[in-house]
């Protein structure tokens, strides 16, 4: 399979990397190094299945073909991190935010319908009290202290609007069915 990780230099995306190629799949790259580090893809850059843009996934031309052409996207590439969400909240909400909605609308356009992976974070919980958190839990938060939440709200976002975008494959858009539908299949 043809796979498109972003943010595939990052902590995560490397290591799936390394799995992916290791799996015989063909796998393409798109990551500015803005975090994450080049020296975590070395390994690779002479694979012959391994290809790589050092691109911003919110300006990059190339995202629409490489989506296009895309059998699964693995969407790993934000801005990320204590630090960052704290001194620069607006590079958290605009970067991670458009660059989900971009990726959408370019997967959309295509005619693939690739299967797709979207990361989120145990943050988008807030200040939820339970020791350890499930997918049905609440997303509570107060308002104020937009830096604090910025990252977690971006998460939120990115995950609501795959869903309702429906480019998402890995879930059926009848939500009640275990069996996928022809749309989503
Ligand atoms: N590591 C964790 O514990 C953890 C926990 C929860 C969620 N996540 C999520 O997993 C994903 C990967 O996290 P990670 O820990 O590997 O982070 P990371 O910072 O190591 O990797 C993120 C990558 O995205 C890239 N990136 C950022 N903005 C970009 C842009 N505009 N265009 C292209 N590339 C861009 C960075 O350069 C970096 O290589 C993130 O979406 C993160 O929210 C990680």
């Amino acid at each position: 399979m043809r796979i498109l990780v972003t943010g595939g230099a990052g902590f995560i995306g490397s290591h799936l990397v390394e799995f992916l190629l290791s799996e015989g799949h063909s796998v393409h790259v798109v990551v500015d190094l803005s975090t994450g580090r080049a020296e975590n893809i070395a390994a690779f850059r002479d694979h012959p299945a391994f290809s790589f843009d050092q691109a911003d996934i919110v300006t990059w031309d190339g995202l629409w073909t490489a989506a296009r052409t895309a059998d699964q996207i693995y969407h790993l590439a934000a801005v990320v991190g204590v630090r960052r969400v704290l001194d620069d909240p607006i590079r958290v909400l605009a970067t991670n935010i458009a660059g989900t909605e971009r990726l959408l609308r370019a997967v959309a356009a295509g005619a693939r319908r690739p299967r797709m992976m979207m990361a989120s974070t145990s943050e988008v919980y807030g200040f939820n009290a339970n020791a350890s958190q499930s997918e049905a839990d609440q997303l509570t938060y107060k308002a104020g202290n937009w830096a604090r939440w910025s990252y977690a709200v971006s998460c939120v976002f990115s995950t609501w609007l795959g869903h309702a975008s429906a480019a998402i494959t890995a879930w059926c858009c009848q939500a009640s069915s275990n069996e996928r539908c022809a749309a989503c299949r």
